[in-house]
């Protein structure tokens, strides 16, 4: 019995880190992981030297290794990995770490009431897309599908394939771009909303959506004013959501 101490012991010290660190959700802190180390470190070893046979069974295999009675191979093995696991461990608390630090950002800031489009200044607040006007289904939806080609000429590097945010030059920005899917994004915008962000991009942003730098192209120097709404109608349709409009809401009467 004596001489399974040694591996008894160091298995459920392995077994008591194992379950601790990676069985308990949400992981404890790595301060409160230690102080329980050292407990059932300290437990472990008054429960092996209370015991002589015990202890000199639990010393066997210790001063096997080092007074040479084993292998070279095993020796050579034993000692390297001390002053490994110690370098590997300093190298762990001292790597940098290359997340951006946290900041807080405003998603979606109150839009100006007015801003310039083409050098023409735009009322926000009375904006609607003049394409839906009429409710003929079958030239919104010739319109809607003239709108894709302009996304996929022009969105779908950043915004995705399926609209999601996942273009596949989306990793290189931060913030990455918005997913059109999530109910976050446009559905909860109105139109005349998501027009303003299309045309005036990143660097229409005002200071609240700072610090970091949405990539988001300014439009208006792109495409034409008709071009956008297309893409919008687009947008929308393509991510299975609908503006937010106010008219509902407010007492049934439709406009
Ligand atoms: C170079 C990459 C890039 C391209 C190309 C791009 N976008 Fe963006 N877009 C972004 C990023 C990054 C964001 C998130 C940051 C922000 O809100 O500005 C964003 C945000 C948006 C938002 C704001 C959504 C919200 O919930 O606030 C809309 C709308 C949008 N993009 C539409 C478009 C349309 C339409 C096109 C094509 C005409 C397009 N984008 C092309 C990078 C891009």
């Amino acid at each position: 019995m004596a001489k399974w101490t040694f591996p008894l012991s160091l298995g459920l010290w392995l077994a008591a880190f194992a379950g601790l660190k990676f069985g308990i959700r949400p992981p404890i802190p790595a301060s409160v992981l230690m102080i329980y180390m050292m407990l059932i470190s300290v437990g472990i070893l008054v429960f092996v030297a209370a015991d002589e046979k015990r202890f000199r069974g639990f010393l066997a295999p210790l001063k096997a290794v080092f007074e040479g009675r084993v292998s070279t191979v095993v020796q050579i093995l034993v000692i390297g990995a001390i002053p490994l696991l110690l370098a590997g461990g300093v190298y762990l608390r001292i790597a940098p770490d290359y997340d951006s630090p946290f900041e807080p950002r405003v998603v979606h800031p109150e839009p100006p009431s007015q801003f310039v489009f083409k050098g023409q200044r735009i009322d926000q607040l009375t904006l609607k897309n003049p394409l839906r006007e009429g409710g003929d289904a079958a030239k919104l939806a010739k319109l809607t599908n003239e709108g894709k080609t302009i996304y996929y000429q022009n969105c779908f590097y950043c915004h995705g394939d399926a609209l999601a945010g996942d273009g596949h030059f989306s990793q290189a920005f931060h913030p990455i771009p918005a997913n059109f899917r999530d109910v976050g994004t446009i559905s909860m915008l109105q139109e005349s909303y998501v027009f303003w962000r299309v045309s005036t991009g990143g660097p229409g942003l005002p200071k609240g959506a700072t610090p970091w730098n949405s990539a988001m192209p300014v439009w208006q120097n792109i495409l034409t004013e008709e071009e956008i709404w297309k893409v919008i109608l687009f947008i929308y349709t393509g991510s299975g959501s609908t503006p937010r409009t106010w008219e509902e809401a407010s007492g049934g009467t439709k406009h």
